[in-house]
């Protein structure tokens, strides 16, 4: 399979967001629900900031067509959310490695979506590595979170690519594992 991977631009926002909203908690298909969501409600405005301000959004692209995306930014870009807020605040909470994680030395990757036409093919593997690679310049450390209801996001991050789960925490009467890995 051919893939071109590549760090978005804004000629790619429209694209990105209606692969984004295929599997956004609200318009998702019942049938498709069981293999993951996205839970946050992305705008044009927020893609147009992660691009401009954070050089964090990461594409794969296949016969032309935008098959998958991964977000990565600062903690300051993503504490527009509550969610962030209480990670940020919690990030003391674990260790990785040893390694003392913080604001400064971290970023949050994901969300992450691949297309259900290629599913299973290794473009999640290549995106995420992409994604990694990029982000490494910048920072050591990776920290990112996972709904305990999404087993195939769990299995794809644990197994298919290196991260370990550092904790565990409740938000909203949901239930999350945080995860961390060394950018390289
Ligand atoms: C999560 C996601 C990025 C993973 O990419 P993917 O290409 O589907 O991942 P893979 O198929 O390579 O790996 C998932 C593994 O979980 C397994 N799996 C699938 N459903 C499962 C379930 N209900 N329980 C346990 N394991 C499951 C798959 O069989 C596969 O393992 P295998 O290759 O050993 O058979 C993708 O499914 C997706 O975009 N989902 C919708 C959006 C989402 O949930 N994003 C992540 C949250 S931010």
């Amino acid at each position: 399979m051919s893939l071109e991977l590549k760090i978005a631009t804004l000629e790619n926002v429209a694209e990105v967001l209606t692969l984004h909203y295929k599997y956004q908690v609200d318009s998702i298909s019942e049938e498709d629900k069981k293999d993951g969501f996205i839970t946050t409600a992305f705008t044009e405005s927020h893609l147009t900031r992660l691009i401009t301000e954070e050089s964090g959004l990461f594409i794969a692209v296949k016969d032309g067509k935008i098959v998958a995306y991964a977000m990565s930014a600062s903690w300051g870009f993503w504490c527009q959310w509550p969610m962030f807020e209480y990670m940020v605040a919690n990030l003391h909470d674990a260790t990785l490695l040893g390694n003392e994680l913080t604001e400064n030395n971290s970023y949050q990757y994901g969300p992450v979506c691949v297309d259900k036409s290629v599913r299973g093919e290794g473009v999640f593997e290549a995106v995420f590595q992409f994604a990694l690679k990029e982000m490494s310049a910048r920072y050591p450390f990776m920290v990112t979170f996972i709904n305990k209801i999404n087993l195939r996001s769990y299995q794809a991050h644990t197994r298919k690519v290196n991260l370990d789960v550092i904790s565990e925490f409740d938000f909203n009467n949901n239930h999350y594992f945080k995860l961390a890995c060394k950018t390289s």
